[in-house]
């Protein structure tokens, strides 16, 4: 699996990374090298390094190579896995991997949480006011049902007490008493007359108490006793309603008054079946239309909910969906004036005020997001030219290198085949002529063309390897200096420094190569990155010094500085203090050469533990 990197290099083996971001420093990746879920974890925390949309294709997790990786794809053990690491590598993983959209909540959704049922507004009016009329109606059925009642009874008793009265009246019309056949007819005929008289009795106050004279029932006996006969010979009427197995019936007493005094009395039992139906069919239909009176309203007020109440909250809860879904409320259109009209126009204010915001907000998202598509693009392009500046420091550095052994060559080789070809010419001069013979003349002659061969070779070797000295042309060095900062700056947000710039405007130009000058200021700026350490700050300074036509520019550093015994040695090729393949020990000694080649000179402020000041001085191009 191979990942791309601007320059092209950077196979790394078990993991694919999507979306190649802009900004990554592939030199981090080495070719054909496994990386580390450390190295992953890393990568995603140092902004500068891998973009947040970095994130190892989970997918491929059964090409892990590493033994630890094999467990942490649940493979199993595997000799040198260690399986907490393992686990603690999966945890950091599935933090890293994108977790999927979170989904909208379902508004249709009614019965859920806990097990309750959630009950909607409409149903609850409904059910609310259902209740209400199901007791006020049961309520005023049940009183008017007792009035209904009660008023049969009374009406019933007034008519037994009159029918009584008017029978006692009927046998108290002659002088005495009639004697009993006689008043056995006479209650015959009336028991005929009024069926719902149930038994007729006569009877008369004498010394000894009451006495029967006359009955249709002369073996049942009524439930008057001593004291309603007292009472009624007082003149009173006396009823009272008897209830006997299941069976209702009225019972009245009415005295029979003869020449102004009480003889007797006419006790009756009437039936109440007639007003025990009534009353039963009173109930009934009572009952009826409670029960249709209740399901109408009922009906009645679901509709009214529904229109009053329902249709405009559902209107709301619409709209507020419909925010839901695509994050634009939409406005409500109710057009009553009660509150549900007044909360309607809030609402829709409020809407209109949201959409506003939105609007502005999804505008200025889209100018950052332009400005930080602008910032991405000069950053891509910064790292290319940053990674072309590298390869080509690390290529002067080799062509210096090898220039410094070709002029060691020269000196070590040269020199003494100077002397030998020297020694030659004195040899064929201090030679007898009688020595210099043909033979000795032509071995001489071989020997000396092969040494200014050998010369020749040298001087050629020696001459490729010099630079060639393009055309100087006048260089802005404040210019030259903000650029080489803007290379290395998206370096420096992982190192944690501050490179700060203050770079005179207007400063006289400089007579010479700009890339050999952006690379003394590249060497000396990439030596004072490297010995600051994090939270450290590194400035550059450009200014003119008119008095003696020159321009400074000064690398100043808060890093470890250079001791005195090191500071006589940093100019000489292949002198470093970094580790074994960080430094090449050329920078500072190519960048030397350059200032000298472009007549300047380079001067050293270091106090050890407190920092390093470089400051190049070139001569300033007369105007
Ligand atoms: N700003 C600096 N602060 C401290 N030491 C420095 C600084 N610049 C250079 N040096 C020292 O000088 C040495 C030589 O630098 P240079 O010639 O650029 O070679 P290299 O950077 O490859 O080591 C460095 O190894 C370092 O010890
Ligand atoms: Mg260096």
């Amino acid at each position: 699996m191979a990942v791309s990197s601007p320059a092209g290099n950077g196979g790394v083996s078990g993991w694919r990374f999507t979306k190649c971001a802009a900004g990554t420093r592939m030199r981090s990746l080495r070719p054909g090298s496994a990386l580390s879920f450390d190295g992953i974890i890393s990568f995603e925390r140092d902004p500068h390094m891998v973009s947040s949309s970095w994130y190892p294709d989970l997918t491929r997790v059964s090409e892990l190579r590493a033994p630890r990786c094999r467990a942490l794809a649940g493979r199993g053990t595997v000799p040198g896995c260690d399986p907490q690491r393992a686990r603690r590598d999966r945890d950091a993983l599935a933090a890293l991997s994108p977790r999927p959209p979170r989904r909208a909540p379902d508004r249709r959704r009614r019965v859920t949480g806990g097990g309750r049922l959630r009950l909607s507004v409409r149903h609850k009016l409904t059910l609310f006011s259902t209740l209400v009329i199901l007791v006020v109606s049961s309520g005023f059925t049940w009183v008017s049902l007792g009035l209904a009642r009660r008023a049969i009874e009374e009406d019933l008793q007034n008519r037994a007490i009159i029918y009584a009265r008017e029978v006692a009246a009927a046998i108290g019309g002659g002088r005495a008493l009639e004697s009993g056949p006689a008043l056995q007819q006479l209650i015959a005929r009336l028991l005929e007359i009024r069926t719902s008289v149930l038994q007729l009795d006569v009877l008369t106050f004498d010394a000894d108490g009451t006495t029967l004279v006359a009955s249709n029932e002369p073996r049942s006996q009524l439930s008057f006793n001593w004291s309603d006969a007292e009472d009624v010979q007082r003149g009173r009427v006396i009823s009272r309603a008897v209830s006997r197995d299941k069976e209702h019936h009225w019972e009245v007493m009415a005295p029979i008054t003869l020449q102004g005094a009480v003889a007797g009395a006419v006790a009756v039992k009437f039936s109440a079946q007639r007003s025990d139906q009534l009353i039963r069919r009173i109930q009934f239909w009572a009952l009826t239309l409670a029960g249709v009176s209740l399901v109408l309203m009922g009906v009645l007020m679901t509709v009214a909910i529904q229109i009053v109440v329902d249709r405009p909250i559902r209107r709301f809860m619409d709209a507020i969906s419909a925010a839901a879904d695509d994050g634009a409320p939409a406005p409500v259109t109710v057009t009553t004036t009660d509150e549900f009209g007044v909360l309607a126009e809030h609402f829709n204010e409020m809407v209109a005020r949201i959409a506003r915001f939105s609007e502005e907000l999804r505008t200025r998202i889209a100018e950052a997001t332009g400005e930080l598509d602008h910032r991405v693009r000069q950053v891509e392009q910064l790292n290319v030219l940053l990674y072309e500046m590298q390869r080509r420091l690390s290529h002067a550095e080799r062509l210096a290198l090898s220039g410094r052994v070709m002029a060691e060559v020269a000196h070590e080789v040269g020199t003494p085949l100077h002397s030998v070809a020297g020694h030659l010419e004195l040899l064929r001069k201090d030679l007898p002529p009688a020595l210099l013979s043909e033979d000795v003349t032509r071995r001489l002659g071989i020997i000396e063309t092969q040494v200014a061969r050998v010369i020749e070779i040298i001087s050629r070797l020696l001459d490729a390897t010099r630079r060639v000295p393009s055309e100087p042309t006048a260089v802005d060095v404040s210019t030259l200096v903000r650029d080489t900062a803007e290379l290395v700056r998206p370096g420096l947000a992982g190192a944690r420094l501050t490179l700060d710039v203050r770079a005179e405007s207007g400063l006289p130009a400089v007579l010479g190569q700009r890339d050999q000058l952006q690379q003394v200021i590249l060497n000396l700026l990439t030596n004072a990155i490297d010995a600051t350490a994090p939270d450290g700050r590194v400035e550059m300074t450009t200014r003119s010094r008119p008095g003696q036509d020159e321009v400074e520019i000064a690398i100043a550093d808060t890093g470890r500085g250079i001791s005195p015994a090191d500071r006589k040695h940093i100019f000489e090729p292949f002198f470093s203090t970094k580790e074994a393949g960080h430094g090449t020990g050329l920078g500072l000694f190519i960048t030397a050469e350059i200032v000298r080649e472009h007549k300047g000179r380079i001067e050293l402020d270091s106090d050890e533990g407190s920092g390093s000041t470089f400051r190049v001085y070139l001569p300033a191009l007369r105007s």
